[in-house]
């Protein structure tokens, strides 16, 4: 027979029996072949996808970001009805701090996004800075500060402030409740300065959320999306999106995991002593930040009035530096 001189069978060698019509067109040696390549094929994709997986997870941390990137986006969202004057005094406040160090601004209106009926504005925050997050996707800190409170010292930049591995260590309060004096929930001890995404400080009654550093990325949107939640937009808790903070962070361990409380003179020292509580937040001239925590809130104060010495100050101090 002349095909047995060949390694395979020719078509014309396939056997006659019923199963034959595939294998004739097929011929099982070749079938194995390819089967074969096949496998080395998928093998090679596999490796290929493995290799490119792991390397994107330990490139994705260090990869630079674009020049030109902002280390920080301040964010602040400002009531439309605010005069035009006292509004353009907290932008050129914000304005001064950012380029002095290279970074970025943004002020949306508390009415730029949609709340359900009957929420309150300062909701607004949340979404604020997920709009943050997407018009400056490369920058990897948020700094929340809002409209009551002014920067009344600029000459450090954030990372010499907080952000500083170092420094951020020496600030952290652990073991200390999440609400004083007594809530159950604390901050951890001994967490890492690099594992905390979420900075704030504490005043006499909880959470200081008029300035907060978020670190932007996956962990920024899972917990800004959980804070939005509207269950907890329709709850009606009295401080509105201040309780639902507390309730969050001591509720989910993961957002718990991520936080760093700060003394309140690191990023917001308050104009006034608050009810019950101490003196120990209370600014003092040289201090970053000065909040007029409450003066929205408080149908009997004016913010613009009450700011008006302390915007005077800070410019004649940015003044004399000028002339310095
Ligand atoms: C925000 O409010 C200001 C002052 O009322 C107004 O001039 C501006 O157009 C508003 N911006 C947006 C985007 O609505």
């Amino acid at each position: 027979m002349p095909g047995m001189q060949f390694p395979y069978p020719r078509k014309t060698s396939s056997p006659t029996s019923p199963y034959a019509p595939t294998r004739s067109s097929y011929p099982r040696p070749r079938y194995n072949f390819r089967s074969l390549a096949l496998y080395i094929i998928t093998g090679i994709a596999l490796l290929w996808l493995v290799v490119h997986f792991l390397s994107g997870l330990s490139t994705s941390k260090t990869e630079r970001p674009p020049p030109g990137t902002p280390e920080v986006v301040i964010v602040t969202t400002l009531d439309p009805n605010l005069s035009p004057r006292h509004r353009q005094s907290l932008i050129e406040n914000r304005k001064d701090y950012a380029s002095r160090h290279g970074y970025a601004t943004f002020f949306p209106n508390t009415t730029d996004y949609d709340l359900m009926p009957n929420t309150p504005l300062s909701w607004s925050t949340i979404p604020a800075l997920r709009h943050a997050m997407t018009l400056y996707p490369h920058t990897p800190w948020l700094w929340y500060l809002t409209s009551t409170a002014l920067i009344m010292n600029p000459t450090h930049t954030l990372h010499e402030r907080l952000l500083d591995p170092e420094k951020l260590t020496s600030l952290m309060i652990s073991d200390q409740p999440i609400v004083p004096p007594d809530s159950v929930i604390k901050t951890f001890a001994n967490i890492l300065p690099h594992r905390i995404d979420f900075i704030l400080a504490q005043d006499s009654e909880g959470l200081a959320g008029g300035s907060m550093l978020i670190r932007s990325g996956e962990w920024a949107k899972f917990f800004l999306d959980a804070w939005f939640d509207p269950l907890y937009r329709s709850y009606n808790f009295q401080k509105a999106e201040g309780h639902a903070l507390e309730h969050i962070v001591q509720w989910h361990g993961t957002i718990l995991a991520k936080l760093a409380l700060v003394g309140q003179r690191a990023m917001n020292s308050y104009t006034r002593v608050q009810g019950g509580g101490g003196g120990a937040g209370i600014y003092q001239e040289g201090d970053f930040v000065a909040n007029f925590h409450g003066c929205q809130r408080d149908t009997a104060r004016n913010c613009e009035e009450e700011m008006r010495p302390l915007m005077s100050r800070w410019r004649e101090l940015r003044d004399q530096e000028g002339r310095r």
